[in-house]
């Protein structure tokens, strides 16, 4: 009963909802919020202070915390210049020459376009400086030498091109979504030739769903209309709601598309091989 009750609550409130897209004007903000930043560096769950880190992320290899990148000059990236930035998200290398854990999607960003990088910049200049200090990571003893993250950029790691579609460019680089969607080999490496088919075994691992356009296994069986819908209030077709971590995508990111754009990612989506994921 307090179910049935909660869900009529939340439907109401998603349908009063539908009309009034969320919308941030500048670019920078509008890039972060898409490029699921936001959600990643800041600790939502615990009242953190907005892009401030310490987000932890469990995975298979031990737990990572995000770091603080607000433009504080000691714990943030205040003193950090653009050709660093730009590094950090395309080669996932750090001032000094440090090689970031692919935990970080580096490996989408780095196909980032240069302008989307310096309006990225930009805004986190503004951003309100937090004093809050990194957490270390707590994974095991081989894996806390960085170096074992250049022999895994070495082995795996190829910058990859910008897409000229701006509905595959928001999918596979600015929101990352085959990091979640596609599944993984060993070493954590993604299967592209899997893009976007789900896998049983997500970041928090409970499953994440096939979505390319198969009408049993994926969304084949989604209008364009519903796919922008979700994208904004994270109803399904059946008018039940998103949960997981993509409802964090959701309210962190995707609710805040501009309506081209959220047309641009379903038009990519529903123009992907259908690929049937039963066995
Ligand atoms: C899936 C979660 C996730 C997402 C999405 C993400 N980050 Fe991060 N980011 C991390 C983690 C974890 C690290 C730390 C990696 C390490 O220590 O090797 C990191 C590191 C960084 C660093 C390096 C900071 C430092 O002090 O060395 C920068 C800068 C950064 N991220 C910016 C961004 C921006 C900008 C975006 C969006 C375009 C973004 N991140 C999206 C998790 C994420
Ligand atoms: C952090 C992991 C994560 C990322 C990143 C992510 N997703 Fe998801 N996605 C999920 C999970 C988990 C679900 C299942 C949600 C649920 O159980 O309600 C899901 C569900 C969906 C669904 C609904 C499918 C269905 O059958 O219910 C669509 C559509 C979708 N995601 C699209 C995207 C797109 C487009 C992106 C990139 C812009 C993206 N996702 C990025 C984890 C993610």
């Amino acid at each position: 009963m307090l179910r049935a009750l909660r869900l009529l609550l939340f439907w109401l409130w998603a349908f009063t909802q539908a009309g009034y897209a969320q919308t941030v004007t500048e670019e920078g903000e509008y890039i972060l919020r898409i490029g699921g930043c936001v959600a990643c560096h800041t600790d939502i769950d615990n009242d953190g202070a907005y892009l401030a880190g310490g987000v932890a992320f469990d995975t298979p290899f031990g737990t990572f915390y995000s770091p603080n990148i607000t433009p504080d000059k000691n714990h943030g990236i205040g003193g950090w210049t653009k050709e660093q930035f730009t590094d950090a998200l395309t080669k996932g290398e750090g001032p000094g020459g440090i090689h970031y854990y692919p935990v970080f999607p580096f490996t989408a960003y780095s196909g980032t376009k240069a302008e989307d990088i310096d309006a990225l910049f930009a805004y986190l200049r503004t951003a309100p400086a937090v004093s809050q200090p990194n957490r270390a990571h707590d994974v095991p003893w081989y894996l806390q030498f960085r170096i074992v993250n250049k022999v895994w950029k070495f082995l795996f790691f190829e910058p990859k091109a910008t897409p000229a579609d701006r509905g595959e460019y928001l999918v596979k680089t600015l929101g990352h979504c085959d990091e979640c969607h596609t599944p993984r080999g060993w070493f954590g490496t993604l299967d592209y030739d899997l893009h976007l088919t789900g896998t049983e075994e997500g970041p928090d691992g409970e499953p994440v769903p096939n979505i390319t356009p198969d009408r049993e296994t994926g969304i084949g069986r989604w209008g364009m209309s519903e796919l922008k819908r979700y994208f904004r209030n994270g109803m399904l077709p059946d008018r039940d709601f998103v949960g997981g971590l993509m409802a964090e995508v959701i309210d962190e990111g995707l609710k805040y598309l501009r309506p081209e754009d959220s047309e641009a990612i379903a038009k990519y989506l529903k123009g992907l091989e259908p690929v049937s994921t039963k066995e």
